[in-house]
């Protein structure tokens, strides 16, 4: 599987079943094939039920993979309810978010579940998203490098060198999901400088150049502008990306972009 940066994913959370997931793509893909350079990787996380919809009507089209929102760490067994990295993979999925701000917040995930779905995700030939981001309470008090460190480094020590490659990492900061504010160029470009030198401290020479997602209300008219930021090699895209003809408006920022 080959990602080139920048990697522009969407995240449709709990929307989207498996015939508006066909609707979806066969009003996307013709808009997706006018905006998508040569370069640049368009990601997609539908529900995992709507995966086998999505893959087929990507076919053998290049340029859009598939990925599953969250998976269980376990491969297989009496875990009523849940998915796995394995079943994900068979169902069309090349990647996974780990760790997103609303598992972590409203399904307690903890940085010791995200350290066991990484490496589920990463033993399964998969790669991984992992979303780290602070809270407004948690910025304010002047808290938000630690937290981010905090919650990368639950993850890297788990990380052979050799897998660094398929391991991306989405900041998110908790305030900025959904709400409507996003963070400045500014400020996503402070957090990602620290989020590299933090990749860099810990394997020098395969993660320089590795695209860093931001994430958090963005939209058409704030993503050329969060895609020009230093360190900015990639978009997270939750409410934005639903809509066929928005997303791909967002894609398209992601086509013309010099990084
Ligand atoms: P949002 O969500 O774009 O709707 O803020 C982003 C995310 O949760 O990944």
């Amino acid at each position: 599987m080959t990602i080139s940066a920048p990697l522009i994913a969407g995240n449709w959370k709990l929307n989207h079943g498996p015939a508006e997931t066909t609707a979806f793509l066969r009003d996307f893909l013709p808009r997706l094939a006018q905006v998508q350079a040569e370069r640049g990787t368009v990601v997609l996380f539908p529900p995992s039920i709507s995966l086998p919809a999505a893959r087929e009507a990507i076919g053998a089209r290049e340029g859009v993979l598939l990925g599953v929102q969250n998976v269980y760490w376990e491969s297989s067994g009496a875990f009523t309810g849940e998915v796995s990295a394995p079943i994900a993979r068979d169902a069309g999925a090349k990647i996974a978010l780990v760790g997103h701000s609303e598992r972590r917040h409203l399904f307690d995930e903890t940085d010791a579940h995200t350290r066991l779905k990484i490496r589920a995700v990463l033993d399964a030939g998969l790669s991984a998203i992992l979303c780290v981001g602070e809270t407004l309470d948690q910025r304010e008090s002047g808290e938000a490098h630690a937290v981010v460190e905090r919650q990368l480094e639950a993850v890297l020590p788990e990380i052979r060198e050799d897998e660094v490659r398929r391991l991306y990492i989405a900041y998110e900061p908790v305030w900025a999901i959904g709400t409507g504010r996003t963070a400045s160029s500014g400020d996503a470009a402070e957090m990602h400088g620290h989020i590299r030198s933090l990749l860099v401290g810990r394997f020098p020479g395969p993660s320089s150049d590795l695209p860093i997602l931001y994430g958090g209300s963005v939209k058409p008219d704030n993503a050329a502008e969060l895609l020009a930021a230093s360190e900015v090699g990639g978009l997270l895209v939750g409410g934005a990306s639903l809509d066929p003809s928005t997303f791909a408006s967002i894609c398209a920022l992601g086509a013309v972009v010099d990084g």
